[in-house]
């Protein structure tokens, strides 16, 4: 850490990593273990974002690229893979497991797939890093494979709820272990065969939705789960690529265990969680012309785009083609200026991740912007509501988070210093906000920026923004 960093640090409280208790009336906090990194971006203000680019490979695809070619029949060929520090420890989870792996040029991958019943126990920990998918979707997987191992991660990941996956996946007979807050490590047991459960999830959760059905792929009978909101769809569309059978039937998704998976070739779209730093940073700026190319279009994904619509952003969708399953489009964006609304809660699911960029793009737009039904942000790799009302209030925005969301009244931001607490999505947002700022940008704790999007800050430079990365 350098001395700049650990001063600006203790004028910060990072209070997404603290946990609070209440006890009586006073509240005792805890660290949840997150060491900053010393990496920070320094971002002056800018007008407008110009020109093409793409964004690196989907994570969410990349995850389950991975997983899915490593126990399908053959060899599976992946393209576009995100080379980010997430999917890459699922690569390596799946080499500690047997399986054989050659990495090719950028993003290409071959995957020898040893079936269902040749993956072997690691021996040792398979550690995870930042990823809340890899653990969650690992876990269904290994307690259906039977691998037994346990699963564990950083400061953050090692703070995440694990129960809304070990619950289901102890109800068809799985054992695994959490510590006593139901936090990883996770310790996957010897356990029978698993049984097939009908599941409905207590929260909008694509990642339970996924752990519950790859355990359902190797149980005895038919695992069903229920959703309460869309969530994405990437394991039901992958896994019939793979050609399994996958029914899904309005929020209810169903899997017939005992299923083998047969090789494939794949290629990972652009990640449309990426482009949104860049669909928020032209859009808000009049005078930005901006062409993201090659980016997955899913439609459980792209609530983003109907969120920033609604805010009068103008962003076509060109040369809409599919490619494994998914689509992908360029997407255009002409700069103007925002305005505020309330953003429906039925499109809150479709942009989860999103949230970090759409609170930036509230700061910038004119009158009042209210999040509500998004109390999901506050167990991602941060608290998001807390972080990014941390943050944007110290850059002078005015923002009141509540239990479930923000209320955002538009103005011009001051700049000054914003502490990511180490969460990637919260440090590539608080960078875009330097488009609408008066004065600087200090983002701390920027090195996880390398587990969704290597080689943002060059990306970002190369259309416009100006960044500086400082260790
Ligand atoms: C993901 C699902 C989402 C998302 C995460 C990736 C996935 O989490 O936030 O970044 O790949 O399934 P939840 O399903 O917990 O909302």
């Amino acid at each position: 850490m350098t001395s700049r960093h650990a001063q600006a640090s203790c004028l910060l409280v990072c209070s997404a990593n603290i946990r609070g208790i209440f006890i009586g009336k006073f509240i005792v906090t805890q660290a949840a273990g997150h060491t900053p990194s010393s990496k920070s971006f320094i971002v002056s203000p800018g007008s407008n974002l110009r020109g093409q680019m793409t964004v690196p490979g989907d994570k969410s695809m990349s995850h389950r690229s991975i997983m899915f070619g490593a126990i399908a029949e053959g060899v599976t060929e992946v393209s576009g893979f995100l080379e980010g520090e997430d999917s890459l420890y699922t690569l390596a989870a799946f080499q500690a497991v047997g399986v054989r792996i050659e990495r090719g040029g950028p993003g290409e991958v071959s995957l020898h797939g040893l079936g269902i019943d040749a993956l072997k126990a690691p021996s040792s920990d398979i550690y995870l890093g930042n990823s809340g998918t890899g653990m969650r979707l690992l876990t269904g997987l290994f307690a259906g494979l039977r691998v037994p191992c346990t699963l564990t991660g950083d400061g953050s990941l090692n703070g995440r709820p694990m129960r809304r996956v070990t619950d289901p996946l102890a109800q068809m007979g799985a054992h695994i272990g959490t510590t006593d807050t139901g936090t990883p490590p996770l310790v996957i047991g010897q356990s029978e065969k698993l049984q097939a459960i009908e599941y409905t999830c207590p929260m909008a959760s694509a990642q339970v939705k996924s752990s519950v059905l790859l355990a359902g792929l190797h149980a005895n009978g038919k695992t069903v789960v229920h959703e309460p909101a869309i969530t994405r769809d990437h394991t039901e569309r992958m896994l019939r690529g793979f050609g399994v059978d996958v029914s899904v039937s309005g929020l209810t998704s169903s899997i017939v265990g005992g299923q083998a998976l047969t090789a494939t070739s794949l290629r990972v779209p652009g990640d449309i969680s990426s482009s949104a730093f860049f669909l928020v940073g032209a859009a808000m700026t009049p005078g930005s012309e901006l062409l993201v190319k090659g980016v997955g279009m899913n439609p459980s994904r792209t609530g983003v785009i109907d969120i920033l619509r609604l805010m009068g952003a103008s962003i076509e969708v060109e040369n809409l083609h599919e490619t494994g399953g998914e689509p992908v489009a360029d997407l255009r964006v002409t700069g103007s200026q925002l305005k505020g609304i309330a953003v429906p809660e039925e499109l809150v699911s479709l942009a989860i991740d999103e949230f970090p960029a759409l609170f930036v793009a509230a700061a910038s737009a004119t009158g009042t912007t209210v999040i509500s039904g998004a109390e999901e942000l506050r167990v991602k790799e941060t608290d998001r509501i807390q972080v990014m009302a941390d943050g944007l209030r110290a850059l002078g925005a005015d923002i009141s988070d509540t239990p479930d969301g923000a209320v955002i009244v538009g103005k011009r931001l001051a700049g000054g210093i914003a502490d990511s607490c180490g969460d990637h999505r919260t440090a590539m947002s608080f960078a875009m906000a330097s488009m609408i700022s008066d004065g600087p940008i200090t983002v701390l704790d920027c090195a996880n920026v390398n587990t969704s999007f290597p080689g943002f800050a060059q990306i970002a430079a190369a259309v416009g923004l100006n960044i500086e990365e400082r260790e």
